[in-house]
């Protein structure tokens, strides 16, 4: 007869039989926990039967273009647990963070120098820097994936109406020296998406949605790790606050006005510029 006492043994040991160690493991360790969870809290029927209402409407919300779940476990701080645990790399090497859930459609490949801002409205400004080995190495051919927002803080996907597909991203090439620079506005702090269950779910726990301004980033080379990352904003609001718990103090970076003819020539920008100037380090595979 199983009981309350009885019930979480029978349910890991009902797992015997699976061939994966990986995915018993995983599980085992599932079960043991949510069952852990259900005790401690003393989890009502009625709370239960709520929580599978909005995983639900969780799942409903997902489309092509929405990811409900990997902004449930961006809020739930799980996404910067998983990216921190497994974000193992050699000092000085550049700092992951989440992934978040914006990287759904592929970067458009644009030649260095390229503005990837195609509609304006934001403040103009230069992202440059070199993608390097561990040891100072630059690396020739690395493949920088970039995207963010506009200047209203929407991505291309929120306001297909308004923006068209690949405004803000790019897949850039380093060139001979691994270098890269490319040309777009500096993004504004943003909410995520609140018009649905995550959206509830911040509301009822008094959470404000907003998060710092950003640039996504994933950086990868040849025989290194590839590193997905953002660069934020020096002094945006929001930094010590940020609704997905992802800033990094090695990853916010100076936007700095810059008032220099020649430069902003060389660059093809209107002066004066913001410039954003940073190296990202690979660690060896
Ligand atoms: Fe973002």
């Amino acid at each position: 007869m199983t009981t309350d006492v009885t019930v979480t043994d029978e349910a890991v040991a009902s797992l015997e039989g699976t061939a994966d160690p990986r995915l018993r493991e995983l599980l085992t360790g599932l079960i043991r926990h949510l069952h852990a969870f259900a005790r401690e809290t003393g989890l009502t029927q009625a709370e239960w039967e709520r929580a599978i209402g909005f995983l639900t409407e969780t799942g409903k919300m997902c489309t092509d273009t929405r990811q409900e779940f990997i902004l449930l476990s961006d809020v739930l701080g799980l996404s910067m647990l998983v990216e921190t645990i497994n974000g193992d790399r050699a000092a000085g090497s550049t700092e992951s963070t989440v992934l978040g859930p914006f990287h759904m459609t592929e970067s458009p490949v644009r030649e260095l120098g390229a503005n990837i801002d195609l509609v304006g409205g934001g403040e103009p400004c230069v992202v440059s820097g070199r993608i390097v080995s561990g040891d100072g190495t630059p690396l020739p051919g690395a493949v920088l994936d970039v995207w963010q927002a506009d200047g209203n803080g929407f991505y291309d996907v929120q306001r297909p109406d308004l923006q068209p597909p690949g405004n803000g991203r790019g897949l850039f090439t380093t060139d001979a020296e691994g270098r890269f620079w490319f040309r777009t506005c500096v993004p504004s702090p943003y909410p995520i998406p609140t018009d649905g269950p995550v959206g509830e779910l911040l509301k009822a726990t008094g959470r404000h949605p907003y998060r710092p301004a950003h640039i996504h980033f994933i950086a990868s080379a040849e025989g290194h790790s590839p590193v997905t990352t953002h660069i934020f904003v020096a002094g945006s609001d929001y930094l010590d606050s940020d609704a997905v718990f992802a800033v990094k103090q090695s990853l916010v970076e100076d936007f700095t006005p810059t008032d220099d003819p020649s430069l902003a020539r060389e660059f093809g920008i209107a002066n004066p510029f913001r410039h954003a100037r940073f190296d990202l380090v690979l660690d060896h595979a």
